[in-house]
């Protein structure tokens, strides 16, 4: 019998966007469990405070400046990460454009939030991938976890650009699912239903959460500490032959 290894103590996380809300929580809960949390944010004082949050509760963390749409940012988060730590096992693609982000109907988006929420949401994931593929490769095997929504299941109105954005995170994917899996790199996509943080989404008001729960198996809110068993699973070794695969984490309110 084969000993199956489960947890994700001294691996090499990156997590962009953890310099708040759910990225924060996701990277000081792996790096309670023993993993060493990389934040790659583009506020890096918000990331540096997380990182420093991470240090006083005896964790480890290292904390990056990091602008997901930039070739040359995230190659020296790459670059600091591996001369910091020898290797990259695991990448988390959080970053993204969403809590500030208003709700209105398709034919009022200016091009360039529509363009901007796509360069993130989407070619963000692409880059980050792609920049710490070679650390992977090196490491002899990889996780990759894309954070989409579970507004691509549910196809909510007067958010166009962020659903179609989630929408083209699955099918990145699926697509780097089957071009990676010869290098023992999966990547599997999450979809987390609405979720409560610090940070106050102004586009989401009360009515609105309160129907949202409504629509649940499990009533009660969702926070961010919903997503981490998944996240945990998808970043250990045990996830290994699963790969390509999107998962809806988001008290039952959508099928896929
Ligand atoms: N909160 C929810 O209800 C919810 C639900 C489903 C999916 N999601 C997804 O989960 C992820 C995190 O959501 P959140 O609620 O914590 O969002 P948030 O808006 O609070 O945080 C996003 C983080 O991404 C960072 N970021 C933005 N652009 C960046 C860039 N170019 N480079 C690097 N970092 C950048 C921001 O600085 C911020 O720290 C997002 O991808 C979001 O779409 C959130």
């Amino acid at each position: 019998m084969q000993e199956i290894e489960t947890g994700v103590a001294g691996r090499v996380v990156v997590i962009t966007g953890a310099g708040q809300g759910i990225g924060r929580t996701v990277a000081r809960q792996f790096a309670a469990k023993g993993a060493i949390a990389v934040i790659a944010d583009r506020d890096g004082g918000n990331g540096r405070r997380v990182a420093g949050e991470i240090a006083a509760a005896g964790g480890r963390a290292l904390a990056f400046d990091t602008d997901v749409t930039s070739e040359d940012s995230l190659a020296s988060m790459v670059e600091g990460t591996v001369a910091a730590e020898g290797r990259i096992d695991v990448l988390i693609n959080n970053a993204g454009i969403y809590s500030t982000l208003g709700r209105r109907p398709f034919d009022e988006i200016p091009l360039e939030e529509w363009d901007h929420v796509i360069r993130v949401n989407v070619t963000g994931s692409f880059l980050a991938a792609r920049a710490v593929l070679p650390a992977m490769r090196q490491a002899g095997a990889g996780r990759i976890i894309n954070i989409s929504s579970s507004t691509v299941p549910l196809g909510l109105p007067l958010l166009s650009h962020y659903i179609t954005s989630k929408t083209a995170v699955i099918g990145l994917t699926r697509a780097l699912a089957h071009e990676l899996g010869g290098d023992d790199i999966t990547v599997n996509a999450v979809l987390p239903g609405l979720t409560e943080t610090e940070v106050e989404n102004p586009a989401v008001d009360e009515a609105r959460r309160q129907s949202l729960v409504a629509r649940q198996c499990v009533g009660r809110k969702q926070v961010p500490d919903d997503l981490v068993g998944v996240l945990l699973f998808l970043a250990s070794p045990s996830s290994a032959f699963m790969t390509g695969q999107s998962l809806l984490v988001d008290g039952g309110t959508a099928h896929l």
